[in-house]
Formats: C-alpha cells, sequence, structure tokens
C-alpha cells in the first residue's frame, strides 16, 4: 500500500467520500462480515485506495480518469451485501443480486448519482454476476479490477492464516472518520 502521507490518496478520498465514509449505511460496514475475516467498509476503503493507485498510474500515462466516480464507486460497490444473512439463501445469489442492491444504497447516499456511477456498482462483479454487463467506463473497469485485487490479496492472507492488515486503511479511517455525536459528547 502507498503510504497515507500520499495526498493523491487522502485528498480524493477526503474531498469525494467523507460524506459516504460517515453515513449510518457505510459504518454500519464495519460490522458486516466480508471474505470471512474482513468487513464491508474495510474491504471498500482498501478497494478504494487500490482504484485511485491504479488511476494515477493511468493519468502518468495520460489516460485522465474521474477520481470522483472512482471513490463514490469504490466506496459503494458492495453496501447491498449489507445484512446478508437475512437478504439471501446462497452465496451465489448474494454475488448476483448484491450490485443491484449496492445502486439502490448508492442512490440513498448519492442521490444525484449518474449513469456511469451507477455502472459503476452494477457491474463492478463481472463476468461472475452477469456476464452480458461487463464494465462500460474507465472508472468501472477500475473499480472492478481494484476489487478482484483486494479481494484476492484478503483471501491469500486468510489462507496463511493471517488477518489482512492494511495500514493504509487503518489510518485512512482515522482521518475520514468522524465521531458519533454520541461519542462526541463523552467527557475527554
Ligand atoms: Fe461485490
Ligand atoms: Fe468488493
Amino acid at each position: 500500500m502507498i503510504p497515507l502521507e500520499n495526498e493523491d490518496i487522502v485528498d480524493p478520498i477526503m474531498k469525494y467520500g467523507k460524506d459516504v465514509i460517515n453515513s449510518d449505511i457505510f459504518r454500519s460496514g464495519f460490522h458486516q462480515r466480508h471474505h470471512m475475516k474482513m468487513t464491508v467498509a474495510d474491504h471498500s476503503m482498501d478497494v478504494t485506495i487500490t482504484a485511485l493507485k491504479i488511476s494515477h498510474a493511468l493519468n502518468r500515462l495520460h489516460i485522465h480518469t474521474d477520481e470522483k466516480t472512482i471513490v463514490e464507486g469504490a466506496l459503494c460497490h458492495d453496501l447491498g451485501i449489507l445484512g446478508r444473512d437475512e437478504k439471501f439463501h446462497s452465496n451465489h445469489e448474494m454475488s448476483v443480486m448484491h450490485p443491484i442492491l449496492s445502486v439502490d444504497e448508492t442512490k440513498k447516499l448519492i442521490p444525484d448519482m449518474d449513469e456511469k456511477l451507477e455502472g459503476v456498482v452494477r457491474r463492478h462483479m463481472w463476468p461472475a454476476s452477469d456476464i452480458t454487463m461487463p464494465p462500460n467506463s474507465k472508472e468501472g473497469l477500475i473499480v472492478m479490477l481494484a476489487d478482484k485485487y483486494s479481494a484476492t490479496c484478503e483471501f491469500m492472507a486468510i489462507a496463511v492464516g493471517r488477518r489482512f492488515k492494511a495500514k493504509a486503511r487503518e489510518e485512512l479511517c482515522d482521518i475520514c472518520i468522524e465521531p458519533t455525536s454520541a461519542a462526541a459528547a463523552q467527557p475527554a
């Protein structure tokens, strides 16, 4: 991971993702298991960091990308997984259905969601969810690849008996997450 002193990573997340990260829906993702030992929110943070790294590499090749869509799409891509035990009967059903439900959750957080952002979220599981719906934008391709890379790293860590640890993600949580009003009211 790139250290978080790298402003290229922190700045776009603070600029485009802070409201999502501080929403109740996203925060509930820290209590929703994902990839065995991860949570939805931790994984989504990892995907966002990885997607921005890919975006910056492309920018150096003069391939320009829309960082707002990348950050919003990466943070929201798995929100449809929240409540998985009540919503889905099988992992297969979850893998097919959660991108559709993630679009609904994204709309709640980002009411002016445009078609590109919807495509990023809806198509991120290609080809596993629907082979006829590949990413239809550069940003969608980046988030899809970042998601698969992050998931692979998380499963590889579990395979060798370790919990996936991303220092950058933990630092990012410290930077971005505001205390809840209840926590803020606690005496120091
Ligand atoms: Fe997903
Ligand atoms: Fe994911």
